[in-house]
């Protein structure tokens, strides 16, 4: 999958823009606050809907203006396909190829991203929330049955917890909305088992690969219970509704679930965050995203696009080599730098795009 081009309308510091994309590698330098993660978030809004900096759409219009508008060109081996999403105060509304889309759900998965940004290095010294909304963020771009599994578990937890709050409980009332809570957390904690297990063997062989060390990696689910077993899951899931009942009811809040799963990363046995180095943290979370983009071309049998913000730059030239020749080999990627002088030594295709103040300046190709 490559993007084509694209097209931004009031979108954050540019008021108007649109450049096509070269299909291999693409720098965007420029000082810093130019807009150049920008460009970026524009092209992760256009595969997941959503920001990776702000929850607020609204942050994103342009200051004194009423909506943003991005269109985008996206080619697959078979179509080329014009996304379109308008934002405004109120409400988004989502085209693909001048069909109203109306459900998010219908249009996950028309441009299929991975990013790497500055945010990642703390990815696990962060909150568990976050790392589940990792998984819930990968898992929903390639699995409708999850997605539609995970919206569905959120609304019921929320009812729940709005009944554990009322004066007087309705007992049949919080079984059904319990037996509900555990059909969908089958789903979502299988699911999310079986996708960890597959990024673990990958993160342990790119890892050694990038890092040329011996060390190894190890990424865990944590949750209750770990089994193969549908029927096993379920019952030993309604034991533990039954236990938690009475102190579910006390605190007026749902203890046990997969909303407080979490996901771990190891390093020769150790907790990663207690003894990697910044640089080995760096290149375990870029072991991570390309673990994910040989996952996502096993589900799909197409290479999702890389974005790269400020993460590139900061290898030394060694690294960004290995990295390269562990990037599937017809992936586009489109990265950010405040300089490009190191960057000019790589043997790529690739077009270099200079921009200021949200405009694009200058644009040369390079070893085409
Ligand atoms: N809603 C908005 N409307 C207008 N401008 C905005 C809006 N949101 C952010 N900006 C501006 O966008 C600029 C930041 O852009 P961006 O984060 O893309 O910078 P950058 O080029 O990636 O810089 P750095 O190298 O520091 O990361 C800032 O000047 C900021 O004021
Ligand atoms: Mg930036």
């Amino acid at each position: 999958m490559k993007i084509k081009s694209i097209n931004l309308l009031n979108y954050r510091n540019y008021s108007s823009f649109s450049t096509d994309f070269n299909p291999e590698l693409n720098i965007f330098v420029g000082d810093n606050a130019q807009g150049k993660t920008n460009l970026l978030e524009a092209i992760y809004f256009m595969s997941t809907l959503r920001s990776f900096r702000t929850q607020n759409d609204r942050d994103l219009i342009k200051f004194d203006e009423e909506f943003f508008r991005i269109q985008c060109e996206i080619d697959t081996d078979v179509s080329t396909n014009k996304a379109q999403v308008v934002v405004l105060k109120n409400g988004k509304s989502i085209k693909i190829n001048e069909t109203m889309i109306r459900r998010s759900s219908d249009y996950i998965g028309t441009l299929n991203c991975v990013i790497f940004s500055p945010q990642d290095l703390n990815f696990f010294s962060d909150t568990p929330r976050t790392r589940r909304k990792f998984l819930d963020i990968e898992a929903t771009k390639v699995s409708n049955k999850y997605l539609v599994a995970l919206n569905h578990y959120f609304d019921v937890l929320k009812q729940r917890n709005a009944l554990l709050k009322q004066p007087q409980i309705d007992e049949d009332v919080l079984s059904i909305l319990t037996h509900q809570l555990i059909e969908d957390m089958w789903i979502i904690v299988d699911y999310r088992l079986k996708m960890v297990k597959s990024l673990n063997k990958k993160i342990k062989l790119l890892f050694k690969k990038l890092s040329q060390e011996d060390n190894s990696i190890d990424l865990q689910y944590q949750t209750e219970f770990t089994t193969d077993s549908e029927q096993e899951f379920k019952r030993l899931m309604h034991d533990r509704m039954k236990q938690n009942k009475m102190r579910d009811i006390y605190f007026k809040i749902t203890h046990s679930g997969c909303h407080r799963d979490d996901l771990s990363a190891y390093m020769n046995t150790h907790e990663l965050n207690q003894i990697a180095s910044q640089g080995q943290k760096r290149l375990v979370l870029i072991a991570l995203k390309l673990a994910l983009v040989e996952f996502i071309y096993d589900k799909e049998q197409r290479n999702p696009i890389l974005l790269l913000d400020d993460v590139f730059s900061e290898l030394d030239q060694t690294h960004q080599q290995r990295f390269l020749e562990n990037v599937p080999s017809d992936s586009q990627i489109l990265l950010t730098t405040t300089s490009i002088d190191q960057l000019k030594e790589l043997k790529r295709p690739m077009s270099v795009f200079e921009i200021n103040k949200g405009q694009l300046i200058t644009r040369r190709d390079l070893n085409g």
